[in-house]
């Protein structure tokens, strides 16, 4: 029997609201059978926000989903130790960040160290932070994308894992834009979660190695 056959690889995902990446993650975990190909399961689903649909999302796919609203801690810190505290449950050996949309502290960050992977609407290290899609009509950019990336404490910062390219057209609009990312996203989180699971990812100083990946895989680029 394949060592991954009795492996298991738990997975703890963070959302704050849509949660189309996350939808992206269970449905290719399901399509492509993580479990029995290499473990991988995703055992929960948390929140900072209660009304986040992606929360019903994980429901849907029969992973528990919670809440831990921000809005209930009197600091940064509290929050954080109260999220550390219900992921640690879990013992997941990674922790993505499905549009998870609050900044953590360095402490969080730190004890997650190489287990923490985000994905940002840009191409980073260009439009770090929020508004992106509009930013980058703005800047005139001919090209924009998706970034998954490991967290480090710097706000969208981090060692780069795959990223996703689209051509910005003369007519786009955020919403145009936006969606064309976004299906680049959905094709891009998973693989970067699959690939870390796998074995498959290492990190050479500040860069990411990743065995065996095609290059149109580690940057997507537009037909
Ligand atoms: C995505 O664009 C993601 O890159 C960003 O927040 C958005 C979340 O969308 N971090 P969804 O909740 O996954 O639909």
């Amino acid at each position: 029997m394949p060592r991954s056959m009795f492996q298991s690889k738990p997975v703890v995902c963070l959302i704050s609201g849509r949660g189309s990446n996350l939808e992206a993650i269970l449905r290719t975990a399901q399509a492509e059978n993580w479990q029995a190909a290499c473990g991988i399961q995703v055992v929960r689903v948390l929140s900072n926000e209660r009304q986040a649909q992606g929360l019903e999302v994980a429901r849907a796919y029969g992973v528990p989903a919670d809440t831990i609203a921000h809005a209930d801690f009197p600091t940064r810190e509290a929050f954080d130790a109260a999220l550390a505290e219900a992921i640690d449950r879990h013992a997941p050996e990674l922790v993505v960040l499905a549009g998870f949309m609050r900044v953590l502290t360095s402490g969080f960050v730190a004890r997650y160290r190489e287990r923490l992977l985000n994905i940002h609407p840009s191409l980073l290290p260009a439009f770090a932070g929020l508004h992106t899609h509009r930013r980058a009509l703005e800047a005139g950019v001919r090209v924009h994308g998706a970034t998954v990336h490991f967290v480090s404490d710097q706000l969208d910062g981090g060692p780069i894992v795959a990223q996703a390219a689209v051509r910005v057209l003369p007519d786009d609009t955020t919403e145009t834009l936006a969606q064309r990312v976004l299906g680049q996203e959905h094709l891009l989180l998973p693989r970067c979660v699959r690939w870390i699971l796998e074995g498959r990812v290492r990190l050479n100083g500040e860069r990411v190695v990743v065995t065996g990946a095609r290059p149109d895989e580690l940057l997507a680029l537009p037909r």
